[in-house]
């Protein structure tokens, strides 16, 4: 019996980005026994909803689902459907990995996990329109909602994080000097789950979001895992996308409790859907930290390693890279990368929140 996963093609370059990550992991003899679910324009096309209760019940069933990139329809009624997943599910923490693939850009050794919170903070949409005289829009107030409980779980989840990857360090950014109430809350729960991890040799840090904003152009090597709180979040996690060279290849994790979903960071790249030349990179690293999810981060290793090598080769990628191959030429390379680096492995280990 395989291990059972959610797969939602998404939309645009979704379906042949997911057909490719499914390739790989076939050939790396991942275990995995997809099951595959709509969401997003194909769901609302098929099932006149964006997000049908078969595809929600299937999460549930597995806990575990790779997504490809969704187009929300535009319409009444209609809420983002990857805003939709991460509320049904209580995805509290958004995890975005960004390394050098390339060296001889700017930065060499650029190797940083972002955890964000992804429930809280200025995004829970608590706002309102204030009157004054006759204008009713004279005024406008957001309230930004900062939890014990929450910020404590997506702490502790950026030191599990570390601990299990065998990282060094975690450096909480805040803006607690200013707001010292809602952004104190998140540094003291901070500190004190840091304490329970000095003995294993974590080292924590904190830095205020402007200094580190600068500080990661400046100085990136210097950086391991990153938490910090959702908008803070947003914002420096396409930075550090930035620092080595771009959404392209950017994976991300939504984490919670009873589930987590996986993905590309790109969206369904209208412009190429067809055409069979998207990039199926960024999903394959996405499918790469499901794996490690899993437990099986040497399969994860050595798929990563096989992408990585392709890249690097750069003479049978893909356009955006560089090169003139089709999606399934690129994969093709990175399978037979793969089946060069030795044989299959057997799924092994625990994994975080199963
Ligand atoms: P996009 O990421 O789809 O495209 C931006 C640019 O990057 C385009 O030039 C595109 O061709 C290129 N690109 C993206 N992925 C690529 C790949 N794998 N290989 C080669 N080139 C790639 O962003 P855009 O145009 O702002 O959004 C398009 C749609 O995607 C929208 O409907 C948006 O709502 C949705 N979207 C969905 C996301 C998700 O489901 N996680 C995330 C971001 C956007």
């Amino acid at each position: 019996m395989g291990i059972p996963v959610t797969l939602i093609p998404g939309d645009g370059i979704g379906p042949s980005i997911a057909e490719a990550t499914v390739r790989v992991l076939a050939a790396s003899g991942a275990p995995i026994e997809w099951d595959v679910q709509l969401a997003g324009l194909a769901a609302l096309m098929q099932y006149h909803d964006p997000l049908p209760e078969a595809t929600l019940d299937s999460i549930r069933r597995t806990r575990v689902a790779l997504k490809g990139p969704l187009e929300t329809p535009i319409g009444d009624g209609y809420r983002s459907v990857n805003v939709a997943l991460r509320t049904t599910f209580d995805l509290y923490a958004n995890v975005r990995p960004a390394h050098v693939v390339v060296r001889g850009g700017r930065f060499d050794k650029v190797d940083i996990v972002l955890v964000r919170e992804n429930t809280e903070g200025l995004y829970v949409g608590f706002e309102h329109f204030i009157k004054i005289g006759d204008d009713p829009r004279a005024a406008a107030e957001s309230l930004a909602l900062i939890t014990r409980a929450g910020s404590e779980r997506v702490i502790r989840y950026a030191f599990e994080y570390a601990r299990l990857h065998d990282r060094r360090k975690v450096t909480l950014v805040h803006k607690a000097n200013i707001l010292k109430f809602s952004q104190g809350l998140f540094l003291e729960v901070g500190r004190q789950v840091a304490a329970e991890y000095e003995p294993l040799g974590i080292v924590f840090e904190d830095k205020i979001v402007d200094a580190m904003a600068m500080n990661l152009v400046l100085r990136p090597e210097q950086y391991d895992v990153i938490v910090t709180t959702n908008l803070f979040g947003d914002i420096l996690s396409d930075e550090i996308s930035g620092l080595v060279g771009g959404l392209g290849l950017a994976p991300g994790a939504n984490i919670g409790r009873h589930a987590a979903i996986f993905e590309a960071v790109h969206g369904t790249a209208p412009d190429l859907a067809g055409k069979g030349v998207a990039n199926p990179g960024a999903l394959i690293f996405g499918a790469c930290m499901m794996l490690d999810h899993l437990g099986d981060g040497a399969r994860a290793g050595r798929i990563r390693a096989a992408l990585e090598a392709t890249i690097r080769e750069g003479t049978r990628v893909t356009r955006d890279l560089g090169g003139t191959a089709s999606t399934d030429e690129f994969t093709d390379a990175v399978i037979s990368e793969l089946r060069a680096s030795g044989p299959h492995l057997r799924a092994s280990g625990a994994a975080i929140g199963r």
